[in-house]
């Protein structure tokens, strides 16, 4: 039997880069995934390929910066298939150039907010609405996607770090508050991982130099944060929860 045969997979932010790696590894494993994106064209189009796996996909446009938009997400979701078995929160806010190369105290507040607006508390929006289904089903599997900087600290992308770290946090309470309800909560924690949005903005020495940070001198692919994420969901972990995995080639090492 296929790892996620006939599991319900929310995958925010799936119409490209990681997330829809994890939505493609997901429909060949079975699961049934709903593709969130801002542009439900977008959405729609990913839906159609994904369809060649047999699998009940849906393509659902959700602002996860929103709370009416999110709520709409999971009535929509339990409308058609009545339950919810994993969440993924991957939606990142775009990596904008202003936000990575500003110091601390040139940033103001609502700089820091549209990041966070995305990345922490998109997350919060989501397992907030989504955890009393899970209570009920006595089931559920949440990943919070965050960043390497988050374990180390970095010198760039102050609002992203932050964000990110605060997802850590987040993984251990919910882990430790709905264990007792079957709900597992783990994070990843990424290295250089070559999606558009990273590696295409680089030019060619800065992807050289950052690809040889990690022991295994090279980016890694979003299909191998896929195949990881696909393995945690999976009952092969199913004794492992509140951790964070770090997917970085060795670059971080405990
Ligand atoms: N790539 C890396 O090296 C790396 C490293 C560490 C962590 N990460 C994290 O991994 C995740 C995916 O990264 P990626 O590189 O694959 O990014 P990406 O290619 O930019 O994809 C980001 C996704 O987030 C969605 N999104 C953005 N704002 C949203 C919002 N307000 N509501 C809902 N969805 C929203 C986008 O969907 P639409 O535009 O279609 O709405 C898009 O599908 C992010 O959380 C990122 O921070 C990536």
């Amino acid at each position: 039997m296929a790892l996620l045969s006939d599991k319900v997979a929310i995958v925010t932010g799936s119409t490209k880069g990681i997330g829809l790696s994890i939505a493609k590894i997901f429909s060949k494993h079975g699961a049934n995934v709903v593709v969130t994106s801002r542009s439900l064209d977008i959405a729609k189009n990913i839906v159609e390929d994904l369809s060649s796996y047999g699998t009940d996909s849906m393509a659902l446009k959700t602002d996860v910066s929103k709370t009416d938009s999110v709520t709409n997400l999971v009535k929509t979701v339990i409308d058609h298939y009545d339950k919810i078995d994993i969440l993924i929160n991957n939606a990142g806010y775009p990596l904008k150039n202003k936000y990575w190369n500003s110091s601390f105290e040139s940033l103001n507040i609502d700089d820091y907010q549209h990041v966070l607006d995305v990345d922490l508390l998109g997350s919060i929006r989501c397992c907030m609405q989504i955890i009393p289904i899970m209570k009920k089903q006595k089931n559920g599997n949440i990943v919070n996607i965050s960043s390497t900087p988050a374990i180390t600290g970095y010198d760039k992308g102050i609002p992203y770090t932050i964000a990110k770290s605060s997802l850590l946090g987040l993984t251990k309470h919910l882990a430790l508050e709905y264990g007792k309800f079957n709900i597992r909560v783990n994070t990843l924690a990424l290295g250089n991982i070559k999606s558009s949005s990273t590696f295409d903005q680089l030019d060619k020495i800065e992807q050289e130099k950052l690809g040889n940070e990690s022991s295994l001198r090279r980016w890694g692919e979003p299909k191998e944060v896929a195949k990881t994420c696909l393995m945690i969901v999976s009952d092969n972990f199913s004794f492992v929860t509140g951790q964070t995995i770090i997917i970085d080639g060795g670059t971080v090492m405990f």
